[in-house]
């Protein structure tokens, strides 16, 4: 069976993977040292960025999409990302709380702030599967897979590079050897020869030896 082309499947998974990996360090952190608390509250405030830029490209390359196919969709969707914006400044003062937290309350607020964060993943693994669930088998049955690459690539496109290779830095782990063949095949076969470069060396940062080498094998690379 031929898989559909997603616009949600990859991006999706690195954003799983990293709240995911919050949600368990924060719960194994201990809640008295500074240094690490602090180590996670950077992590939260650089994955809020990515949240938010991703829902706003959601909104402008796949809403309007969706809008003219299934508005009932489109407006839900519209909705829990306004509801998500809306939780995740209760989210980051939770854990400004547990920062700033006097000795005796480190604890106490520790747990605050995997509570918190614990109900924000539930909410987001949710939405996220709405979207993959509900819009994209939509947007299939209305678009060739053709179409839905070229809204993946004008969305990617708009994306500055250096900003780009962060987003695939945290995909290209959590994608399985199918999908980063099919990502590696394809920009060997479409791709300028020094971006092509520039993603193998990413990749070779990002994946473990033994994954890396078993994509170079099957793309030819
Ligand atoms: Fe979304």
């Amino acid at each position: 069976m031929t898989e559909r082309v997603s616009l949600y499947n990859e991006i999706h998974k690195g954003l799983r993977s990293q709240l995911l990996g919050l949600l368990i360090e924060c719960g194994r952190t201990d809640p008295g040292d500074r240094d690490a608390v602090a180590a996670l509250g950077v992590r939260l405030r650089a994955l809020r960025g990515m949240l938010e830029e991703h829902a706003a490209h959601e909104d402008r390359w796949v809403e309007p999409l969706l809008a003219e196919l299934r508005a009932d969709i489109a407006e839900a969707l519209s909705a829990d990302h306004a509801r998500i914006d809306g939780a995740i400044p209760t989210l980051e003062v939770a854990f400004t709380r547990w920062e700033e937290a006097a000795e005796d309350e480190q604890v106490t607020m520790g747990r605050l702030a995997y509570g918190a964060l614990s109900s924000f993943v539930g909410a987001y693994l949710t939405h996220m599967g709405r979207e993959e669930d509900e819009a994209m088998p939509v947007l299939q049955a209305a678009m060739t897979d053709e179409q839905l690459l070229e809204v993946s690539a004008q969305l990617r496109g708009a994306i500055p590079p250096p900003r780009m290779a962060e987003y695939i830095s945290i995909m290209l782990p959590a994608m399985n050897i199918e999908e980063r063949t099919q990502m590696f095949a394809g920009l060997k076969a479409n791709a300028p020869r020094e971006v092509l470069d520039g993603m193998c060396e990413l990749a070779s940062g990002v994946l473990a030896t033994s994954d890396w080498s078993a994509v170079r094998n099957r793309v030819g690379l």
